[in-house]
């Protein structure tokens, strides 16, 4: 009931396959809807285990958080002025910067399942 409650407020569940192969400290964008059309570009790290997902719309200056080697393992990285979001909370832990936008993201059944 509860969980059911919060999902009303979490906005629509979008599934995206292969979680297996998303590794530790790796960030990988992917597209979410039609991206020319409304659709969105998140980008997906996997931090100590966990599945987290971030905008890919960067907070400072119009950049983009990119995929690839997580920095120090678990900071997602915008290379126009390389500041580092942390995935668990948006923050910006180098540069300041309003955080990120996160998604709720959890796994299942080998998916990952995003509330965007
Ligand atoms: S626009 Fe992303 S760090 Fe400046």
């Amino acid at each position: 009931m509860l969980r059911r409650l919060l999902d009303m407020f979490r906005g629509k569940p979008v599934l995206v396959g292969g979680a297996q192969k998303l590794e530790e400290g790796l960030a990988k964008v992917v597209e979410i809807g039609d991206v020319m059309a409304g659709g969105t570009q998140v980008v997906l790290c996997r931090v100590e285990g966990k599945v987290y997902a971030l905008d890919a719309q960067c907070p400072h200056d119009g950049g983009r958080i990119i995929g690839g080697p997580l920095v120090d393992g678990k900071y997602a990285v915008c290379p126009l002025h390389n500041y580092h979001f942390d995935p668990r909370s948006g923050v910006a832990v180098r540069g300041a910067c309003p955080k990120a936008k996160t998604y709720a993201a959890s796994e299942r059944d080998g998916s990952i399942e995003l509330r965007v």
